[in-house]
Parts: structure tokens; sequence; C-alpha cells
């Protein structure tokens, strides 16, 4: 069973594991470059989730004895002087392709939603088909704000 929930400050060693299970590809299109610092990376996710306007969701993989294993990530921040919110978001490898992201997805614009914000917005490579097949499916439009290398996209939130 997948449970989605919110990060907390007891997550970031699970969340360095998680990370370093990651595929190099995975983890490089998650944050656009190379990337090895991944207990940074578990502590940044983690340090900003006492911002109202910011917090972290994970896609947990629940099992019936034992402790759950973190899936998939979903980093969002509000942007007050763009007035949108900007996320980032990784699945495992072997998850991927199951809903696991679109999951994620909308659990992010419903709190999105309910913390008042109107719009989310992200941005990734031309080259990401998967992440760009997440945001069609997930309602996201084309900004035409992105460059021949990156591309931008944007969802009004309805309320
Ligand atoms: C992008 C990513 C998060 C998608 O998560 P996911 O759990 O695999 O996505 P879902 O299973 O929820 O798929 C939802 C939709 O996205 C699209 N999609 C997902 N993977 C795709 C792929 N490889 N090619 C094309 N479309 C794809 C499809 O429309 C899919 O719906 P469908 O399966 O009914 O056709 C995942 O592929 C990933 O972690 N990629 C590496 C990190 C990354 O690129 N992050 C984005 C930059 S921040």
């Amino acid at each position: 069973m997948v449970r989605i929930r919110t990060a907390n400050a007891s997550d970031v060693e699970g969340l360095s594991i998680y990370f370093t299970g990651l595929s190099a590809t995975t983890r490089n299109k998650r944050f656009m470059g190379a990337r090895a610092d991944v207990a940074l990376l578990a502590a940044e996710c983690i340090a900003k989730v006492s911002h109202p306007n910011h917090f972290t969701l994970l896609a947990e993989l629940r099992q019936e004895e034992g402790p759950s294993t973190i899936i998939g990530e979903t980093r969002y921040a509000y942007d007050a002087a763009a007035r949108h919110g900007d996320f980032a978001i990784s699945v495992a490898d072997v998850f991927q392709r199951t809903g696991v992201g679109l999951q994620m997805v909308t659990a992010m614009e419903r709190r999105a939603s309910d913390l008042g914000h109107e719009m989310i917005a992200a941005e990734t490579a031309r080259t990401n088909a998967e992440m760009r097949g997440l945001a069609k499916k997930a309602g996201f439009a084309d900004t035409g704000l992105g460059d021949w290398q990156s591309i931008h996209f944007a969802k009004r939130l309805s309320r």
C-alpha cells in the first residue's frame, strides 16, 4: 500500500537512503544535474518543513511488518514574488510508471490549495519525457517561458 504523507525532521536519514538508492539517471533528472551529496540533499528537503509555505511530501510503501520504505518525494516551495508554488519530484526507479508520481502531484495540489496558493509551476529539461508526460496528465500547460533546454509549465488551482 502506498501512503502519501508530509515529511518531518526525523525523515532526513530515510530520505538520504532513498536518494542513494536512485539510479544516477533519475537523480540527475530530479536535481537537473549531477549531485553526489545525498545527505545534504536530504537535509535541504527537510530544512524548511516548518516554514508555512514549504513542504515535502513522501510516498511510502507500507508493509504489514517492518518499517515503511520511501519510494518517492516531492518538494514544494512557494515563491511569494512570482506568486506561485514551485515543485520538484522523483519516484524510485522500480516504482516509476505505477501512478505514484500522479498521486503525489494530486496531494501537493490539494495541500497548496489549502494554503491559499493559486498557481503551481515547474521547470524540467525538454528531453525529460516522463516529467513532461506527468505534468500534462496532471493538467499543467506549457507557459512558453522556457528556453531551448528547459520547459516551464504551470497550472491554476481551482479552490
Ligand atoms: C517524472 C516522474 C516523477 C514521474 O513519476 P511516475 O510515478 O513514474 O509517474 P506516473 O506513474 O504517475 O505517471 C503519470 C503519467 O505521466 C506520464 N509518464 C510517466 N512516465 C512516462 C514516461 N517514461 N514517458 C512518457 N510519459 C510518462 C504518463 O502520462 C503517465 O500516465 P500513464 O501511465 O497513464 O500513461 C518519474 O519518472 C521520475 O522520478 N523521474 C526522474 C526524476 C525527474 O525527472 N523529476 C522531474 C524533474 S523535477
